[in-house]
This record gives structure tokens, C-alpha cells and sequence, in this order.
């Protein structure tokens, strides 16, 4: 299926934010019986994919990388509380698995560890039936896994009357993140809930300076992408030979910088510039795939200003930057032709 969208001018907060006025159920009466209507209502948690422009992998050995919420791509969780149940009959109900959490499927492992990091956090020994559904492709670098695991903990702490402070939210998505792929960054967990692109460096996120819109097509290559084996990859490859894949990494950080300065000043070209070339890095530091080459091959072919995979590689998805909107439709119908399995095109506004 072939689907467009745009990612909105950055304005107000993250949709995955539980606040009271996202409640389905607005209770009234007096407030015991409010309070036990909120205790008792299904509550929200919804939170978006996300696709990194510069420096996935380098990131996680602290260098900077920047990375935009895909807003037409979401997650949307309804929780709710299984009355007089312990907190070990919670129950999931995804597409993959419907049924009690201890017996989920291994790949599932990453949401029913944010169903308990959540119920730990309220202290509840009490039991919830989780519903989720969502369009963000798993194993392909859209960064599903996080939005799952935000969107799982802000409706699990919605249930028992909780909303999450920023820092808190983070931590407990990040204890779901580590059981998805060990040792996590926190980009992801971050851009998931975030309302524009941002730059993340050493922990800190800081909402990044665009001076011209940028239209993207990501492309599918219709291969599962393996986070967890890409890390572990780069992390050995790193301790056989640490000179050369520190050189890779700051090498990859420092082209995130320029992305940052190219974005600043609305140069397209060298954000494209600085992709196509993170692209080649990236493929040294052995997270390529002969496909991500293809289709990076073939957008460039289409004249795009830059192509890269996004996210941990191994498979998963390309991110091409395209000279404009128009432009943008006819790399997608040219990446199709090439193969990708689904392609999306998201524009980031410039800021304010
Ligand atoms: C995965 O989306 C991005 C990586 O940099 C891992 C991380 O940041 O934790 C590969």
C-alpha cells in the first residue's frame, strides 16, 4: 500500500501525553465515585513512529544524532483493569497474541515488560487488560518497539489515575527498550513522543532549528531490520578493532552536526549530502543490506539530494530526502519500481 503523510509543524505537546482531557470517560458525580470511575475506565496511550536522519549506532556510544516523529504512523493503546485480579493475570491483546502476559511470544517481550515496569510504578497489585493496535511497521527501524512501550505506560499509569512526568515516562519506556535491544540510546524513546525533530545529544533532547521545509519518502524494503543483532554487531566489531570503529562512529557523529548546521540554514543539499555519506559509514560499520543499497541506489538515481538506511539497518527502511513535494511523488514511484515493499513520504516544516 502506498500512503502519504506530513509531519505537522511543530506546535503544543506530544499526542502520547496522557492528560485528562484524552480520558474516553469523563466521570461525574461526587468524587469518590469519580475517582473510582477513573480507577475502572479504559484509559489512553497513543505515541507515533519515528525515523533517524543522522546518527543511528554512533548514538549509543554518545555522539549526537537527530531524528523526526512520523506523525501519519501511530500507536494507540486502550488499558483498562480486570477487576479483583492480581497484577500476574494481566492480559495483552495485540494482532500477534491475545492472552495472559507469562505466556506472549518472545518479540511481544518488549510490551509486557511496559506493562510492568508501568503497574510497578503506580505500586499496583492489581491486573490489566492491555489493548493495542497501531500502523508503524515492526523490525524495520520506525522505531515500533518505543512507541508500543510509550504508549503501553502512559495508558497503565492513566489507569490508576497517574500522569507521567516527562522524565519518569522516559525511564519506564526505556526499561522496556532494554528488554527490545539491550542497551538503548534513548533517541527513540524520545522521538516517539516528540512533537517535531529533534537533536539528542548525551541524554539531552533539544528541539531542532529548521529553516525550510524538507519533504522525505521512506521506503520498505520488505526485510526485517534486527536492532538487537546490530548493536551487538557494531558492539563486538567494536572491541575486535576499536581504533577504526571509533573512527566510524565520530565520523557518523560528526556528519549529524553537519546535518544540524545544514538544517539551520535550510540547505537541503547538504543534508542530503550528509546522509548519502552517513549511508556509506553506516555499511562499513557492517549494518548494511544489499536491498537498503538498492533503494538508496535507485533514489539517488531519481536525483533525491540523499539517502541512507534509518534506524538499526540489517534490513528495515530507507530515508531519502527529496527536492520537494512533487518531487518526492515521483521518487516514490521510482523507488516502487525498484522493489520497496511500502513507501511513505512525511514533510518537516521549517520552525518558527
Ligand atoms: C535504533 O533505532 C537506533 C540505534 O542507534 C540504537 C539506539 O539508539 O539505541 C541503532
Amino acid at each position: 500500500m502506498n500512503r502519504s503523510f506530513v509531519v505537522p509543524r511543530a506546535v503544543g505537546a506530544a499526542p502520547a501525553v496522557s492528560d485528562p482531557s484524552r480520558h474516553p470517560v469523563a466521570p461525574g458525580g461526587s468524587a469518590p465515585a469519580r475517582a473510582r470511575a477513573r480507577a475502572e475506565a479504559p484509559a489512553l496511550g497513543t505515541a507515533v513512529g519515528k525515523a533517524i536522519l543522522l546518527g543511528e549506532h554512533s548514538v549509543v556510544y554518545g555522539h549526537p544524532a537527530i531524528a523526526i516523529p512520523l506523525h501519519g504512523l501511530g500507536v494507540r493503546v486502550e488499558a483498562e483493569r480486570i477487576p479483583d485480579a492480581a497484577d500476574t493475570s494481566s492480559m495483552l491483546d495485540s494482532r500477534l497474541f491475545t492472552g495472559p502476559l507469562d505466556q506472549a511470544p518472545e518479540r511481544l517481550r518488549p510490551a509486557v515488560e511496559a506493562i510492568r515496569a508501568a503497574l510497578n510504578a503506580v505500586d499496583a497489585d492489581a491486573a490489566v487488560r492491555v489493548h493495542v493496535r497501531g500502523d508503524i511497521p515492526a523490525e524495520r527501524g520506525l522505531g515500533s518497539s518505543a512507541a508500543v512501550a510509550a504508549a503501553i505506560v502512559t495508558a497503565v499509569c492513566a489507569v490508576f489515575g497517574r500522569s507521567l512526568d516527562e522524565p519518569e515516562r522516559h525511564e519506564l519506556i526505556q526499561t522496556a527498550e532494554r528488554a527490545a535491544h539491550g542497551t538503548p540510546s534513548g533517541l527513540d524513546a524520545h522521538t516517539v513522543v516528540a512533537d517535531g525533530p529533534i537533536w539528542f545529544h548525551g541524554g539531552i533532547v533539544e528541539r531542532l532549528a529548521v529553516a525550510a521545509p524538507m519533504t522525505f519518502v521512506v521506503a520498505d524494503t520488505g526485510v526485517a531490520g534486527g536492532t538487537r543483532a546490530a548493536v551487538t554487531g557494531v558492539r563486538s566489531r567494536r572491541e575486535a578493532d576499536p581504533e577504526r570503529i571509533d573512527a566510524l562512529l565520530a565520523a557518523l557523529g560528526d556528519l549529524a552536526e553537519t546535518g544540524r548546521h545544514a538544517l539551520a540554514r535550510g540547505d537541503s543539499v547538504h543534508v542530503g549530502v550528509a546522509m548519502t555519506q552517513a549511508h556509506e559509514l553506516l555499511g562499513m560499520l557492517g549494518v548494511g543490506h544489499p536491498q537498503l543499497d538498492m533503494l538508496a541506489a535507485a533514489a539517488l538515481a531519481a536525483g533525491a539530494h540523499g539517502a541512507k538506511l534509518t534506524g538499526g539497518g540489517l534490513g528495515g527502511c530507507v530515508l531519502v530526502l527529496a527536492r520537494d513535494t512533487e518531487h518526492a511523488v515521483s521518487v516514490e514511484r521510482g523507488l516502487r519500481e525498484a522493489g520497496a515493499a511500502e513507501t511513505w513520504i512525511t514533510t518537516v516544516e521549517e520552525t518558527p
